[in-house]
């Protein structure tokens, strides 16, 4: 790699690449054992998107499901009447979710891809969801996502997030933005308060925001309080 700095994307890379160099987690071996006791590995939804379609505040139309990993979301979306696009940069995450998408006779589009590559066609969403992937977004790289979700967005589209909440169960490392590099890590997901939350969309309007409901494995849909979950609405700017 041409270790030069010309641009603000030169300066972007650079500091994509020195996280990289001192993690040593990989996605797709993360994947390769299915039977592993991780909560979001059941095929249930998330207990605050299955609110917000059953209460309304989501009527279907054309989503987009960020770090989609084994489908779970996307594929409830699509049974609920969604058009559904679905990413994740896993191949093993990808494969797992068109198999399931099979067996339950859903329809996505799953794409194989990394958020931050994604050709989006602009304005085509009426929702954006992301569960647990927006955790992983290092500080230097949040304007790019918020870009896009505001590209993607239709003028009133919704976005709706499910993270870490800081030191919970699940991961939620309580680090200011400089500090990650300063260890140059993320320490397994980055946690956040309603706040910070807020303050991260500020351009967008709160529809919600709350901590999850804590879910029995044996519901029909997945929740714990280790995360926060939000909706949020495009005021179009
Ligand atoms: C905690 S998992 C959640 C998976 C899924 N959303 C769920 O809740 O079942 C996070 C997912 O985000 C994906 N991911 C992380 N960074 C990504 C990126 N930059 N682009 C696309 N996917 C990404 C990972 O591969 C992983 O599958």
């Amino acid at each position: 790699m041409k270790e030069t700095i010309q641009s603000i994307e030169d300066v972007l890379t650079m500091l994509d690449e020195l996280l990289k160099e001192e993690s040593k987690f990989n996605w797709n071996s993360f994947y390769s054992d299915r039977e592993k006791p991780v909560p979001f590995f059941a095929n249930a939804p998330d207990e605050n998107l299955v609110q917000y379609v059953q209460t309304n505040l989501l009527k279907p139309g054309k989503a987009l499901d960020l770090g989609c990993g084994p489908g779970r979301n996307a594929i409830y979306l699509a049974k609920q009447g969604w058009e559904v696009d679905a990413l994740d940069l896993s191949p093993q995450a990808i494969h797992w979710a068109k198999e399931r998408a099979t067996e339950s006779s859903a329809k996505v589009n799953f794409i194989l891809c990394d958020l931050f590559d994604f050709d989006l066609d602009e304005g085509a969403y009426d929702l954006i969801y992301d569960s647990g992937c927006f955790h992983y977004v290092p500080p230097h790289r949040r304007m790019n996502y918020l870009n896009i979700i505001n590209k993607a967005l239709k003028p009133v589209g919704a976005f709706g997030i499910t993270c870490f909440k800081v030191g919970g169960k699940y991961g939620g490392a309580d680090l200011s933005d400089w500090e990650v590099y300063r260890q140059k890590s993320l320490r397994g997901g980055l946690g956040y308060t309603k706040d910070r939350l807020i303050e991260v969309f500020h351009n967008f309007e709160m529809i919600e925001l709350r901590e999850m409901r804590e879910m029995d494995p044996s519901s029909s849909s997945f929740g714990s309080s280790a995360l926060l979950c939000g909706l949020f609405r495009n005021i179009g700017e």
